[in-house]
């Protein structure tokens, strides 16, 4: 009899596969109403010596199917935690990782950077002025004279109480770096400008200037056509469409505007090239006697021309960006384009 209960019970085990099978076992053989723990409890109706033999067998049984049991279920749990672990915490380690966010340079400095490479590589150095500065480099020295109706040409943000401002445009670097290098000379100064004036699509209060300029014997409007239309055409590529119209600046006699087919319409007009169709982005022109004159040059000697792009619009063009004050409003959306 208990031989029977014995083998029927391995037999159980052998098949049972998980925790809740387990428990279905040891309530067949040792539950309220399991096999075993009936033969237990007819042990009291048997005489003391069948007693004795069969509850000390009977008794060893019980405890070799707890002591199974206990194994066997110690086993299915540390199996099934580490199935559960195993899908929860799970690593691919053959997975590819992942790269931490990294930032990046400014759509205006990318720009910035590549304008220099072009002008070096035509022999232009690079400089760098004071974005605070005096009244003298940034209207006196150009020729812009004190209460002459050219001063509102610059909307200046002028700094309280003392005789600084700060700069309108990146010209006043010409008077500076005239006054201390002898010519011929080539330089272009890329540098940050600031206008007191009501922001639109094309208008802001800070924006991007770089100036150039380049004195020598014989200089003419020829190499001023020359640099700028070949600096336009490895800029944007060789099918840019270009004009050039008359314009004035105290600084440079004649001056001169070079425009761009506007890249955001295709020509055809619209609100970022005031439905013209056309951008101006290089202000330029051949530097006026006056400022050679401030500068202490010989006049007879020294010819050369001035420009000063506009840093924000050439880059406007080249990406199809249809307003300015995208490039200071810090949006990632807009940055991460670039
Ligand atoms: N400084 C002028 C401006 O900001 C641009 C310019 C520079 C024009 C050099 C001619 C020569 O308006």
């Amino acid at each position: 009899m208990l031989d029977r209960v014995k083998q029927n019970f391995l037999n159980d085990i052998e098949k049972s596969k998980d925790l809740k099978t387990l428990e279905n076992i040891y309530k067949k053989y040792l539950g309220r109403k399991g096999e075993l723990t009936k033969i237990l409890r007819s042990l009291k109706d048997l005489s003391e010596k069948e007693r004795k033999e069969k509850g000390k067998l009977a008794n060893n049984l019980r405890q070799e199917i707890e002591e199974v049991i206990k194994a066997k279920s110690k086993k299915f749990f540390i199996k099934s935690r580490h199935v559960s672990v195993m899908q929860k915490n799970w690593i691919d380690v053959t997975a590819p990782g992942k790269l931490p966010a990294q930032g990046h340079l400014h759509p205006i400095t990318l720009v910035q950077q590549e304008i220099e490479e072009i002008f070096q590589s035509m022999g232009f150095s690079i400089i760098n002025g004071p974005e605070v500065e005096t009244e003298h480099y940034n209207f006196d020295a150009l020729n812009v004279p004190k209460n002459h109706p050219a001063r509102d040409l610059w909307d200046t943000f002028w700094l309280k109480d003392i005789d600084l401002l700060l700069r309108t445009h990146t010209s006043p670097m010409q008077a500076r770096y005239m006054e201390k290098n002898n010519p011929p000379l080539r330089i272009i100064v890329p540098g940050r400008c600031f206008r007191h004036e009501a922001t639109d699509a094309s208008h802001e209060t800070t924006f991007h200037q770089i100036e150039g300029l380049m004195i020598g014997q014989n200089i003419s409007m020829a190499n001023l056509k020359g640099v700028l239309e070949g600096f336009m055409k490895r800029f944007y590529g060789p099918q840019v469409k270009l004009r050039w119209q008359p314009s004035y600046f105290p600084f440079t006699e004649p001056g001169l505007e070079l425009l761009m087919g506007c890249s955001v319409c295709g020509g055809k007009g619209c609100s970022t090239c005031g439905q013209s169709g056309w951008m101006e982005v290089i202000p330029c022109g051949m530097v006026h006697p006056n400022v050679f004159k401030s500068a202490g040059y010989v006049l007879e000697r020294w010819q050369g021309f001035a420009f000063g792009m506009g840093l924000d619009r050439i880059a406007m063009m080249k990406h199809k960006i249809d307003d300015i004050r995208l490039f200071y409003s810090n949006d990632l959306r807009f940055l991460n384009q670039f």
